[in-house]
């Protein structure tokens, strides 16, 4: 059976009560990235940067999974092929819904990383300047979330399963992030169907072959629904 790999966005938690990122009132209006999403700006006040994820971690823990995020832990378990989920999301929903393996692209809130030596470890619920890291003590402890200018995570892993890819399908994202907007494109090359589920059609909308617009909420339990009858 084919391998499906699902590309996952903020939108996809939108309807859980997290706020998106380029949405009317999203967190880019409310803040700015160069201030808490890049390595420079967490130099330059790393107590901002701490009060961003601090706060987003709280509001993560507190959320709860939607329809959209069990029905793809349901396609995960019921696809006799493989599912891989791939998410920008670091709000750890997929997890809570069910979703056996989740690779986190941007990293997670759920995470600490020690900006000196490398070192991961469970972030506790509020982070603060200057903790030491348990492995090398250095006081440079930072969310484990990926930033602006920097690598994503696991992209060998991600462009292997995008090459073995029979269906290549992107949920709740605006499509303005490389390399995340990409994939739909190494998916084609590779000769997988594309299909766009959002509530808004993407920047790269016209690269699927087919775009189903509405609220993830609705539009995700119905596809997982279709897809396990075609099987
Ligand atoms: P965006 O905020 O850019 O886009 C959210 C998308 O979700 C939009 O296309 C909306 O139309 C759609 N959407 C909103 N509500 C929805 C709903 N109820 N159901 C379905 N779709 C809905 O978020 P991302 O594309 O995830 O990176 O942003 C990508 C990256 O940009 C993030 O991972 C983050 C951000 O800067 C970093 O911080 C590195």
């Amino acid at each position: 059976m084919e391998k499906i790999v699902i590309l996952t966005g903020a939108g996809i938690s939108a309807e859980s009560g997290l706020g998106t990122f380029r949405d009317e009132g999203g967190l880019w209006a409310q803040h700015r990235i160069e201030d808490v999403a890049t390595p420079e700006g967490f130099a330059r006040d790393p107590a901002l940067v701490h009060g961003f994820y601090n706060a987003r971690r709280v509001q993560a823990a507190e959320a709860q999974p939607n329809a959209a995020h069990k029905a793809l832990a349901r396609l995960q378990r019921d696809w006799p092929g493989e599912v891989i989920i791939v998410t920008q999301n670091v709000d750890g929903l997929h997890e809570a819904g069910g979703a056996q393996s989740v690779i986190h692209m941007h990293g997670t809130l759920a995470g600490a990383l020690c900006a000196a030596c490398g070192h991961r470890w469970t972030a506790p619920p509020e982070m603060a300047v200057g903790e030491p890291c348990p492995a090398c003590a250095a006081p440079t402890a930072r969310p484990d979330v990926v930033w602006f200018g920097e690598m994503p995570y696991h992209m060998d892993s991600i462009y292997d399963h995008l090459a073995g890819a029979g269906l290549f399908a992107a949920i709740g994202t605006s499509g303005q992030v490389y390399p995340a907007a990409a994939f739909v494109h190494e998916a084609t090359m590779s000769g997988a169907r594309t299909v766009e589920l959002n509530l808004d059609p993407s920047t790269g909308a016209s690269s699927f072959d087919d775009v189903v617009l509405g609220p993830a909420t609705e539009t995700v339990p119905h596809w997982v629904d279709q897809m396990l009858i075609s099987q």
